[in-house]
């Protein structure tokens, strides 16, 4: 059995290697990766799996945003290392990381991905909710930690204040 562990600065450089082994080249010029620019992730939600060895498997994190004035998690990146996917370590940081997401306050959550992955955790097509461009609008999905929380709620995503993601990793 793995255990989830919160990231913390000395897993950083661990954590971008593996996104940039699990990603296309490139994958920091994502306008998604602009609402992440000097803004720290969510402290308690960038959380990571390693074997009992310690070579690290998966890794999640979050960052604060704002959808028309209203706070809102942006799901993301995960990654799982090529050789550990689809044993079921993405949907366990997944399902770990909302739960804690949820435990924490969170109302709403949204991310840029594929819907028959996303699908399974509850998230949906948000239609009125545009990420900054060139966003393909069919790859951007809410999830709702409170009942109703996306009811109401579009426009552009925006970038968070730097203090709204608390305290960062630890
Ligand atoms: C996407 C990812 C995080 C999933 O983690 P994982 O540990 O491999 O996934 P799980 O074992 O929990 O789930 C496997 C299931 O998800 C499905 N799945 C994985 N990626 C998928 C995708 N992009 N679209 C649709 N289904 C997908 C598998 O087919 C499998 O389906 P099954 O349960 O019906 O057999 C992982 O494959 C990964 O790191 N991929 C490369 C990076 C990436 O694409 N990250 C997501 C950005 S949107």
């Amino acid at each position: 059995m793995y255990e989830i562990r919160p990231e913390t600065h000395a897993d950083e450089y661990e954590v971008e290697a593996l996104y940039d082994l699990c990603f296309a080249p490139g994958r920091t010029a994502l306008s998604s990766y602009r609402l992440r620019d000097g803004v720290p992730p969510v402290a308690g939600l960038c959380l990571l799996l390693r074997d009992p060895s310690g070579i690290l498997l998966a890794a999640i994190r979050y960052w604060p945003v704002h959808v028309g004035g209203n706070a809102a998690l942006l799901l993301g990146p995960i990654a799982v290392h090529p050789t550990a996917q689809g044993e079921g370590l993405g949907g366990m940081l997944m399902r770990d990381s909302l739960g804690r997401a949820s435990d924490l306050g969170w109302s709403r959550v949204l991310l840029v991905g594929d819907a028959p992955y996303y699908s399974r955790f509850g998230f949906e097509r948000l239609d009125h909710v545009q990420m900054p461009p060139p966003t393909n609008p069919d790859r951007v999905l809410g999830l709702e930690l409170r009942p109703g929380a996306w009811v109401d709620v579009a426009g552009q995503v925006t970038r968070a204040a730097s203090q709204d993601a608390s305290a960062g990793l630890a």
